[in-house]
This record gives C-alpha cells, structure tokens and sequence, in this order.
C-alpha cells in the first residue's frame, strides 16, 4: 500500500475505506471485506453511527493495530473544548481502541464560531498520546488560515468533498504550500455521474479499467488521499484494484478539464447544522 507522509512524518496509507451510510447491519461484514482485501486506513466518524461495528471488524480481522489507521471526527453538536473531549472519549470507547490515528473536526460550522476551540482540544488529545494526528473537514482556506494563525499544531489533513467534477485546485494549492494534505470524500461523486462521463470511460476502456478505478487513479496521481466507499464485495476489491496501471500526463490533463466546480454536499461556508 502506497502511503503519504503527514506534516508530523506519520505515515498515512494513500487509498482508504468510507463508511458513510453503512448502514449497523452492513458495517461488520464491509469492513471485514476492506481489511480482508487489503486496505489499512478506515474512514469513520461519532454521526456515523458505525463506530462500534467498525471496532468489531477491527478485532475479528486479527490484522495488528499498528498496521491500522483508524480515522473519526467530532461530530457539529459537539464542538467546543470540553464537549470535544468528552466527544472523542466515547468515541474512542465505542471503537474500543486506545487511541485512534487521525481524529477531524467534521465541519466548521461557521455561524457557532467554535471551531478554533475545538481545534484547541484535538491539539491537546494530540499531546496526550491519544490520537497520532489531528486535522479537520470541510475547511475552506479561511477557515484553515485562523488555525494556522490561532493554533500551535498545523493541521495534517483537510478532507473535503473532491472528484472530477469538483477539483479544488485552489484549495489543493493552498492546502500543498502549507503542508497539508488533502483528502478526498465522495471521491467517486457518491457513484454518481461522472462514472458515466464519456472522458473518463473512454480512459477506462483504454486501460481495460472501470471508470472509478481511472477515478481514483487521478485522485492517487494528484497526490491526494482517498477513501471510497461500498458496500458491495465486487466493488470494495475494485476500488483497491488501481496500483498496476498509471494514467498519462494526457489522461491526467483530460480529466482535470471536467472541472465545473459541482458539489453533491453542502458548501462548508453555509453549512451549520446542529
Ligand atoms: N468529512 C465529511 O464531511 C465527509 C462527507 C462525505 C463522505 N465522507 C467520507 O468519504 C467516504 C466516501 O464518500 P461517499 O461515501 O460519500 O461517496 P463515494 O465513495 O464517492 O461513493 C460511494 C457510492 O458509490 C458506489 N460505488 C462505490 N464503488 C463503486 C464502483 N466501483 N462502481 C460504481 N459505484 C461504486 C457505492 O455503492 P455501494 O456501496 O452500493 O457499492 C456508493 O453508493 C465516506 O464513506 C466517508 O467516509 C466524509
């Protein structure tokens, strides 16, 4: 598995697995199936609702924790320093670890105006010992420029909505000049229709590939971490099936043309549910 280097040199494995709305029933037997083909970094989050499944195929796997990278988030309503605490502790004990990997913020949140707070008890869960890396989700450079301002410890990760069809190049841009690594959720457009663009078929058919293989290739090549998810057997092996061909610089080009900045999930800046 390739990985990439976090700001503070923990090694984060490049290809993971999401397990938004996997559903209790489907979360022992999904994850079983990832970790059994070979994936190491699961994606979960306390709004989930999968912690403890995700916990459970962690144990039944026999796969050794240090070879695991385990990420959750603190959910909106819980933001604030001490809610976060408390927060990251139940999560931690429905995973039934004793640390995770990468703890995030999952949204800013704007309106409530708490998130550097928040930020503020990652840093110290970081100095605990307690998580390896801390960072954040759905944060537009505004909102990552107050962290750099107001906190101590750069965040490692920005995981944000990412697919062809939404680049974020300046974001990337930003993100890569700061030392932050970009992840991307929904990065097959939640199996939406960029599987089905002309562009991207035409690559796959080219390289006997499937159109999400080619997608999550041009995630890899742009040197961004991704965590697809499924449900399906066929499709969790696929998605992992994408390290024994490269796209061209051709390739890589054509699909950053697809570029329309269209998102499935809310712009950050105006998302404050609670
Ligand atoms: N931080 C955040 O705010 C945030 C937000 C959203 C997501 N995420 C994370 O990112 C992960 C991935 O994003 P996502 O779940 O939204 O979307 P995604 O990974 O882009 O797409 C998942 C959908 O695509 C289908 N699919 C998977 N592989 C496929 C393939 N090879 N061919 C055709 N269809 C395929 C899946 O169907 P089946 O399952 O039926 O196979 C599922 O419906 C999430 O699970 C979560 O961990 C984070």
């Amino acid at each position: 598995m390739k990985t990439v280097t976090l700001h503070n040199t923990i090694e984060m494995p490049q290809l993971g697995f999401g397990v938004w709305q996997v559903e209790e029933k489907d979360a022992v037997p999904a994850v079983t199936k990832a970790l059994e083909t070979g994936y190491r970094s699961i994606d979960t989050a306390a709004i989930y609702g999968n912690e403890k499944q995700v916990g459970e195929a962690i144990r039944k796997s026999g796969v050794a924790r240090d070879e695991l990278f385990i990420t959750t988030k603190v959910w909106n309503t819980d933001q604030g320093y001490e809610n976060t605490l408390k927060a990251f502790e139940t999560s931690l004990d429905k995973l039934g670890l004793d640390y995770v990997d990468l703890y995030l913020i999952h949204w800013p949140t704007p309106e409530y105006d708490e998130y550097v707070e928040t930020y503020k008890a990652l840093e110290q869960l970081k100095k605990d010992g307690k998580v390896k890396a801390i960072g954040v989700c759905n944060f537009d450079i505004d909102h990552l420029q107050r962290l750099l301002d107001e906190c101590e410890i750069k965040p490692a990760v920005n995981q944000v909505e990412c697919h062809p069809y939404l680049a974020q190049n300046e974001l990337k841009d930003f993100c890569r000049d700061n030392g932050i690594l970009l992840e991307a959720w929904s990065p097959l457009m939640q199996g939406g229709e960029v599987l089905k663009d002309n562009t991207v078929q035409d690559i796959a058919e080219k390289h006997g590939k499937t159109p999400a293989q080619v997608i999550i290739r041009w995630h890899l090549q742009n040197d961004t971490v991704v965590i697809p998810k499924s449900i399906t057997p066929s499709r969790i092996e696929e998605n992992f099936d994408v390290f024994d061909f490269e796209l061209s610089v051709d390739e890589m080009a054509a699909i950053n043309k697809l570029d329309r900045n269209e998102r499935k999930g809310p712009k950050p800046s105006e998302m404050n549910v609670r």
